[in-house]
């Protein structure tokens, strides 16, 4: 028998996201073709420190009743090390001045959503390890994170997106009439955001001047840097699960959609984790053929255009008057395998142990060097 690819699935995380996280590697770690791929665990704690997860208890982590699956802090410490030969890394728990339970593995798996982990610095540690990852590289990621350079690097590919400024602390706090003005040429509503943020957390929709500063100091509770944008009005929140091409074109999934209950209601952190009834995910969903073929095009050429590797979801909005424009890429979409990416690609003919399979081979396909 040849030998089993080791997988490092790395997941938990010192964010809100860490439960939602470790649900995922769960599902993961029971849908993963266990006769090519061996699973080694390495999770973050709360606290933030790496230990190490058996693969038998990787598999166990799951929603029990309402409770979701987190890390306790009573493991003792691991450290990521450089494979043994110049290839893949091991992961080491610290015992005194020993390094204990030594594993190596090939490949890097990381199922963490958001700032450190979706956000190019743990691909950045990757590169200096020399491990092979999933996804995408460091500028990727971090382009991918930080709304306002996603949204230059679209606008200079010509993508289509909404107008929209950008606006520093600085000039939040030193050129207030300058930064009002440009503001304003957007018309209202507008939708005030964090730039490198995510799950809606700290974004407003305002309607009226009087709003906006309130809005302006919450997103600045998230991120110094903002990102304002025209309101999209009446649109269709549609989104596609897109995968490297592996030598060709970037691969597009159906397009699903997210549909709100109530009119003007927009998908923030309440509709998207809290509530089971503001938003309805429709997998796949309908759409005109020509619309469809013009959409996904965007899809991938958003992809290309960011430099992403391995998987994003693209998310746009489709006018009423038939315009086609990017909302973002998401680098590490949500994973679990009833999340938007998973689905969508079930739908379109990937089931969740073949796209896991998929990811792993493209990041041993991926020549070494410019991330
Ligand atoms: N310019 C806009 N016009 C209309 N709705 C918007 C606009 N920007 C964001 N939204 C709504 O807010 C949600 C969250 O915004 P998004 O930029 O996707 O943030 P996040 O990165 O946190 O997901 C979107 O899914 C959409 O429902
Ligand atoms: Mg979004």
């Amino acid at each position: 028998m040849t030998q089993r690819t080791r997988v490092g699935i790395i997941f938990g995380g010192t964010s809100s996201e860490h439960d939602v996280s470790c649900m995922t590697a769960g599902g993961v770690a029971r849908a993963i073709d266990t006769d090519r791929f061996e699973l080694i665990g390495i999770g973050i704690t709360p606290a933030g420190r790496w230990v190490q997860v058996d693969a038998d208890e990787l598999r166990e982590l799951h929603k029990q009743g309402d409770e979701l699956p987190r890390l306790d802090e009573s493991r003792p410490t691991a450290v990521l090390l450089p494979g043994a030969d110049g290839a893949g890394a091991r992961v080491a728990t610290i015992d005194g001045d020993r390094l204990v339970d030594v594993r190596p593995f090939d490949v890097a798996f990381t199922l963490l959503h958001g700032p450190f982990g979706e956000d190019g610095t743990i691909q950045g540690m990757f590169e200096m390890l020399g491990v092979t990852y999933v996804g995408s590289g460091v500028a990727a990621s971090a382009n991918g994170m930080d709304k306002d350079l996603m949204k230059r690097t679209l606008s200079a590919s010509g993508l289509p997106g909404c107008r929209f400024v950008t606006i520093t602390a600085r000039q939040w706090s030193q050129e207030r009439e300058a930064s009002l003005e440009r503001i304003a040429a957007l018309g209202y509503p507008i939708f005030v955001k964090p730039a490198r943020g995510g799950s809606s957390m700290g974004i407003t929709k305002v309607d009226t001047l009087e709003e906006l500063e309130q809005a302006v100091l919450f997103a600045q509770k998230f991120d110094p840097k903002l990102v304002i944008e025209e309101g999209v009005l009446g649109a269709r929140e549609v989104e596609f699960a897109v995968l490297g091409g592996r030598g060709g074109a970037p691969r597009v999934s159906l397009p699903g959609e997210i549909v709100m209950r109530s009119d003007g209601a927009f998908y923030d952190f309440e509709a998207k984790y809290v509530s089971d009834d503001d938003a309805i995910l429709k997998v796949p969903t309908e759409m005109d053929p020509g619309l469809r073929e013009r959409a996904a095009d965007v899809a991938a050429r958003t992809f290309e255009a960011m430099g992403a590797e391995g998987l994003a979801r693209v998310d746009l909005f489709l006018t009423a008057d038939g315009q086609v424009l990017v909302n973002e890429i998401n680098t590490m979409p949500g994973f679990t395998h009833i999340s938007m990416f998973p689905s969508l690609w079930a739908a379109s003919g990937i089931d969740y142990t073949a796209l896991i399979t998929d990811l792993i081979e493209q990041a041993l396909e991926r020549p070494v060097g410019l991330r």
